[in-house]
């Protein structure tokens, strides 16, 4: 059972078909935007991995935290023996839950899913060869859109971890949570991570490192463009811009022209001319309320179980179950 199987469901021309709309959806809107899932090619995912390892990045470290001294009780409140989990990068912190699930002997399978066929493939290889009493299939997919795929039976956990749900627009997060409160049947469950509402400062630091790791990972987006659409995107002529949204409680990590410019896009046949200042919004980050949180999830037909944070009170892990 060692070996992990892996399902590809994200058909090949994927990446340029459906990035093609994305941009034209995106540049083409007040304030021009690029699609964050676009980040994450290889050198994107790898940047993200070096970004969990800085100082200023507090969420990880604050979600591990939590795990670490809970991911006994969140394996034994959900029962679970199906562990699945969406956005999973390199399923770094997830061996602190496999570790608790495994050592109930009550965990079969763990089914990591991302849209990062790279990191998924070697992050399933290793957890397969770490716990090889679980069978791994790993689904190379998109959240948004293969719910559908999720395996069946058993009694499932869904974790999503990170505070991904908050780099989703709330329209998003309603779609994306109502679609997956649809396929949870009685006794599966659902770990959600979030990110909680804290000082600007700890959350532009977090966002605006000192070593520009993070500058380099919202620059990727670029270069992603360049690459897949033919695109003439000058990084020299963009200054990287996160700020904190105090309305909307979110990061806004955006680059802003700091000449006027005419970018042609022929993949997505589109030519721009950008005026000085103006700005493209790659990602946000949204920060949460637990009371916030718990109304979306109640939105969505999901009740809040049980929720822990970590002793500083950053971060929040929830579990919740079809209400
Ligand atoms: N869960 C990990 C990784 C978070 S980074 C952690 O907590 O550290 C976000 C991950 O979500 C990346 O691996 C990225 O490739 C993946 N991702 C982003 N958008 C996605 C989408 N629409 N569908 C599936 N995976 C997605
Ligand atoms: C994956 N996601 C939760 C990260 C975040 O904090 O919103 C992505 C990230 N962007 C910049 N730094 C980290």
């Amino acid at each position: 059972m060692s070996e992990p199987q892996l399902k590809v469901l994200l058909d090949p021309d994927w990446e340029t078909g459906s990035l093609v709309d994305d941009v034209r959806r995106g540049l083409l809107s007040h304030p021009r935007t690029l699609p964050p899932r676009w980040l994450y090619d290889d050198r994107g995912s790898a940047l993200f991995d070096q970004i969990t390892r800085l100082p200023e990045y507090y969420p990880f470290l604050a979600e591990r935290s939590i795990l670490e001294q809970h991911a006994a009780d969140i394996a034994a409140a959900s029962g679970a023996t199906t562990l699945v989990e969406l956005g999973s990068g390199t399923s770094e912190k997830t061996r602190l839950l496999l570790d608790a699930f495994t050592a109930k002997g009550q965990l079969t399978r763990f089914t990591p899913v991302d849209v990062s066929e790279g990191t998924l493939r070697e992050a399933a290889a290793r957890i397969a060869a770490a716990y090889p009493g679980v069978e791994v299939v790993g689904l190379v997919g998109d959240f948004t859109l293969h719910l559908g795929h999720l395996p069946s039976g058993g009694r499932r956990m869904v974790a999503f971890l990170g505070g991904t749900i908050g780099n989703l627009y709330r329209e998003e997060r309603a779609a994306f949570l109502g679609a997956l409160a649809d396929l949870l049947e009685p006794g599966d469950s659902f770990l959600l991570g979030t990110d909680l509402v804290k000082s600007a400062d700890r959350l532009i630091a977090a966002y605006d490192d000192s070593a520009g790791v993070t500058e380099a990972f919202i620059r990727n987006a670029l270069t992603v463009v360049n690459r897949e659409l033919g695109a003439d995107f000058d990084q020299s002529a963009f200054s990287y811009v996160p700020f904190w949204d105090p309305h909307m409680e979110r990061m806004d990590l955006r680059l802003r022209a700091e000449v006027p410019q005419r970018v042609r896009l022929p993949g997505a046949g589109l030519e721009l001319d950008l005026a000085m200042g103006e700005e493209l919004r790659v990602e946000i980050s949204t920060k949460f309320r637990p009371e916030r949180l718990a109304a979306e999830l109640e939105a969505a037909g999901l009740g809040v179980a049980q929720a822990w944070t970590d002793d500083a009170g950053d971060f929040a892990l929830t579990l919740a179950t079809k209400g």
